[in-house]
């Protein structure tokens, strides 16, 4: 059957006998999104679709169509279907929607591919992103290791994930072509917060990497995308079903990022204090939630490895399986063979931590007694002064610029203490930056209700 994109649109957009439109075919989505990425359908007319979906939504069997479509206008890697020996699965991964001194991946991805399971191991593909806007990203801070390579090609990523257990990459160009288009037009039209498509978008390279488990952490708060729990219950929702309409087993936890997480903020930063969680040190926060997921993640492996007959592991269980993959050490190794892996040099870089800093620093004192409250969000921005973050994808970072927090979020403290050492890439960022700094750091006369790290479950 012959469509015309002007038809499509009009199904959707509806009329005011059917404000809220129809539910689109995969054949209709098809259509508009192949035309799109072909360069047959003009981006006018996808930006009119984009802003019905907006203001219309989609049916769960919309998006997982949506979503599946964008997913095969590129490559799909099927770890499953190789001659690499030792490449097993099951295969499981983390998504997190992004926040601040958000480092979660790097201690996490080690310490589950070092437990030992009744079924055996999961394997971890990680195809991770780059800051933007106030967000980190992973990509950044493995880059911040000297020498560290990003890049795999497919076949190195998935003899890595064998030897190691898990390996770290970018996207390449041919994963999801769909969602670059799409999300660069989406920023220009202001459709970018909208449940369906932002699952499809970030649910399309998920299942892309290989993964037959996804674990989301969906993030609220002033640092987070969403930014109340309603909305981020409401992705979490869509992301879980449309993952398993499309045959992945997932779990998202909900978790604030009202406030930063740990310690340290930056590239390099975020290295350090990620070795730091391997050698039992960790900041408690930082701690937590990559136990939390970390169980997940074994509880989804253990799911889809069925096999029969084996010990099946309670979450408790599972957490003890993973304090022990750090108290002996061999999550700290797994990390440092990971960084020889992929082109670093563990030696160099351990004697480097606590040591590499920008030379362009300043102190940052409280200006007032009372309990502390740290904004994510202006942390963030100050961030992207300073060098840890890009407002555009083409802008270089910096990997020894950022923030360490000598206190936290709802600490007691006194006019004068020490509250922050800043790092910036040069003198000029850090002026703009302490501005922010100013702004994101104010003092409550009460010790303030903390949000809870973990406000809930979604399987
Ligand atoms: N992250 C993505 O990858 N896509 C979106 O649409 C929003 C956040």
């Amino acid at each position: 059957m012959a469509f015309r994109a002007v038809d499509i649109i009009m199904k959707k957009r509806g009329s005011p006998l059917e404000p809220k439109g129809q539910e689109l075919s995969r054949q209709e989505l098809e259509f508009l999104i192949k035309g799109y990425v072909a360069g047959e359908i003009p981006d006018y007319q996808i930006a009119a679709w984009l802003m019905a979906v907006y203001f219309n939504g989609m049916t769960f069997d919309e998006t997982a169509a949506l979503t599946s479509v964008m997913l095969h206008s590129g490559r799909v890697m099927d770890h499953h279907h190789t001659d690499i020996p030792g490449l097993t699965g099951p295969f499981v991964d983390k998504h997190s929607t992004g926040g601040v001194g958000d480092k979660i991946s790097l201690p996490l991805a080690p310490i589950v591919a070092a437990c030992h399971l009744p079924f055996g191991k999961v394997q971890i593909p990680m195809m991770s992103g780059r800051a933007l806007g106030h967000t980190g990203g992973t990509l950044d801070k493995l880059e911040s290791i000297e020498g560290y390579r990003v890049g795999l090609q497919v076949e190195e990523f998935q003899r890595l994930i064998a030897s190691t257990g898990f390996a770290m990459t970018g996207q390449t160009q041919d994963v999801v072509p769909a969602d670059r288009l799409l999300y660069a037009l989406r920023d220009v039209t202001a459709t970018v917060e909208s449940i369906p498509l932002i699952t499809a978008s970030i649910l399309s390279k998920k299942v892309a990497e290989g993964s037959d488990g996804l674990v989301f952490d969906v993030k609220y708060g002033s640092g987070a995308f969403m930014k109340t729990k309603e909305d981020a219950q409401r992705l979490a929702e869509s992301l879980v079903g449309t993952a398993k309409a499309m045959g992945k087993k997932a779990t998202a936890l909900i978790t604030s990022m009202a406030s930063p997480l740990g310690r340290k903020i930056g590239n390099f930063l975020e290295i350090e204090e990620t070795i730091e969680c391997l050698q039992g040190r960790g900041p408690a926060d930082v701690m937590e939630l990559t136990y939390a997921l970390a169980v997940q993640m074994l509880l989804l492996g253990q799911e889809i490895s069925q096999v029969v007959g084996t010990e099946r592991l309670s979450a408790d269980q599972a957490l003890e399986r993973c304090q022990e993959a750090l108290s002996s050490g061999r999550a700290l190794e797994l990390f440092l063979q990971n960084v020889r892996d992929q082109g670093g040099h563990p030696e160099r870089l351990m004697e480097q931590v606590g040591q590499r800093r920008s030379p362009f620093r300043r102190e940052v004192h409280a200006t007032q007694d009372g309990f502390l409250q740290l904004d994510a969000f202006k942390l963030g921005l100050a961030g992207v002064h300073l060098g840890v973050g890009r407002n555009r994808t083409e802008d270089a970072v910096c990997p020894d610029a950022g923030m360490i927090l000598h206190k936290v979020q709802g600490d007691k403290v006194a006019a004068g203490d020490l509250i922050m050492e800043v790092f910036g890439q040069n003198e000029a960022c850090l002026e703009p930056a302490l501005a922010l700094i100013q702004e994101a750091a104010t003092y409550a006369s009460q010790k303030p209700q903390e949000p809870q790290l973990i406000y809930k479950e979604i399987h």
